[in-house]
């Protein structure tokens, strides 16, 4: 199969940390079919020599195994190519197109990888080209838009030109080996689905934890903040991945009417919740693993008064049947104690406790996103010593119950471990899928607008009221009011992410 893959944001931070490499990645595992082209868009003015070269140079920053030998960078970089391009300006599309047409090809996939507002200008000025053929695929990037008005109105411009079938809405989490893992585990398993449900599970909590702070990203961080930039999108995607039904197959509609319906289920926030079970956060100084830390309205690009979340915890439900009752706490922020993204699904206590276990150690399963990429089963055992002093105390009173004491221990399972450090990426694996055309690991765009109806609520009402934004330290799990807010509801964060 020959393809064209245009990247439009050609020389943009997103395509030389994350596409490019991803492809490159592909291309190394022979997994990118032979004879494509790869076509960088910006405005720069390059020639293809000076784009590989440049791409080249960027990607010496990789750190391990993923750096490419300058021999294999040279191989791979026969497959790029550059167009310069205003992407306002509609003249430099006949010239893209022109370029393009020299180059036959099976599949064409444009990559949006630019700022949102851009996406409607292209899909039009493509479309006024006759770029949008059926063998056609566009790739959006997130996010997508702003609110649920932006994102209706960029979905509605897009698919006056492209079918949905035809239309790639990336959420790279959905594309994460771990999230592949937690499907494999619901759904290739018959163990957990009796379990997976209200009867047995006390609450779930996802924790998105990163140690980095937005790095260059001031202007674009600004108007984005936490809650449009990891929770609307990566925190609600692996909730659907935990809460939804089994789909009746695998194909993309039936695993997205899935989501779909948790989405729906969210329940709706109220004036009370909204002021008792969300909590907003910003970082100041601090240290973050041994390196002091600038807060984040020193950082560049930032307004020195700025009231942008860098840190959300919340408290939900998914209010169907299978769900009513048990909270999902969910929580992100950027200059955390450390890079922790993990699931937690903790199990009820026994029903009639015949073992002096404390109730709050409840069993639970943790899914490890990153770094870690595995999963603990997290259970209670008794070992030789606690045998023995139960066995002395029977011995002295044969009335007292024999076991008096548990110990917790884990069953872990390690994939990296299992299957070796070189699996498939999160943006290699997207990428090859919209070459295939895929869609199952990407967006559709009634969830999206599910996902912006729920969060909008929260976004009117940090606009219109003066919600508390609590500081928190670089380098600490978040504000105390996080903690608070969970304690409150007769729960605590996991014990490897609290304090
Ligand atoms: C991106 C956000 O979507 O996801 C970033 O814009 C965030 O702010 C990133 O850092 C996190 O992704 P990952 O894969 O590093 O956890």
């Amino acid at each position: 199969m020959s393809f064209q893959l245009v990247l439009f944001g050609g020389t943009g931070d997103l395509a030389w940390r994350k596409i490019l490499p991803a492809l490159f990645q592909a291309y190394r595992h022979n997994s990118l079919p032979r004879g494509g082209q790869i076509i960088g868009v910006s405005r720069d003015s390059l020639s293809d020599d000076q784009f590989r070269q440049l791409i080249g140079e960027r990607m010496q920053h990789i750190e391990g195994e993923k750096r490419p030998q300058a021999e294999e960078f040279s191989e791979f970089a026969k497959l790029l190519h550059y167009q310069a391009c205003d992407l306002s300006n509609t003249g430099d599309y006949v010239a893209l197109k022109n370029r393009l047409d020299k180059h036959s090809c099976d599949v064409r996939v444009m990559y949006l990888a630019t700022a949102p507002q851009l996406f409607t200008t292209i899909c039009e000025n493509l479309a006024t080209q006759s770029l949008n053929t059926a063998n056609t695929r566009i790739v959006l990037e997130k996010p997508l838009g702003q609110d649920l008005q932006s994102n209706q109105e960029i979905n509605s411009i897009v698919k006056k030109f492209f079918s949905e079938k035809q239309i790639f809405r990336i959420d790279h989490y959905l594309g994460k080996p771990s999230v592949q893992n937690l499907f494999a585990l619901r759904f290739g398993n018959s163990l957990f689905e009796p379990i997976w449900r209200r009867e047995t599970v006390s609450s779930i909590q996802i924790t998105l934890a990163e140690e980095i702070g937005i790095a260059s990203r001031g202007p674009f961080y600004e108007r984005t903040g936490a809650l449009k930039d990891m929770i609307q999108n990566h925190a609600l995607q692996l909730l659907c991945a935990i809460a939804m039904e089994p789909p009746i197959n695998t194909h993309a509609d039936a695993i997205r009417d899935e989501k779909l319906k948790v989405l729906r289920s969210l329940k709706p926030w109220t004036v009370k919740s909204l002021k008792s079970d969300i909590v907003r956060g910003q970082y100041s100084n601090g240290v973050v693993q041994g390196h002091s830390a600038v807060g984040y309205t020193q950082e560049e690009g930032v307004r020195a008064d700025s009231t942008t979340e860098t840190f959300v915890a919340l408290k939900t439900e998914v209010s169907n049947w299978r769900w009513a009752g048990v909270p999902f706490f969910i929580r992100t922020g950027k200059r955390l104690a450390r890079q922790d993204a993990r699931i937690v699904i903790n199990f009820r206590p026994t029903p009639h406790p015949i073992f002096q276990t404390p109730l709050s150690s409840a069993n639970r399963l943790t899914i490890h996103l990153q770094p870690l990429d595995g999963m603990a089963l997290h259970l209670f055992a008794q070992g030789p010593a606690q045998i023995s002093s139960a066995l002395k105390a029977t011995h002295h009173s044969p009335k007292t119950p024999l076991g008096p004491l548990l110990s917790p221990v884990e069953l872990n399972l390690d994939f990296e471990q299992r299957f070796g450090s070189d699996r498939v990426g999160a943006y290699e694996r997207l990428l090859l899928d919209a070459l295939a055309g895929r869609l199952n690991l990407f967006v559709r765009s009634d969830e999206q607008e599910a996902a912006w109806s729920w969060v909008e609520p929260i976004i009117e009402d940090w606009r219109k009221t003066d919600t508390p934004l609590h500081t928190y330290p670089s380098g600490s799990w978040g504000p105390i009011q996080s903690k608070e807010m969970i304690e409150h509801a007769g729960h605590h964060w996991d014990d490897a992410t609290k304090k």
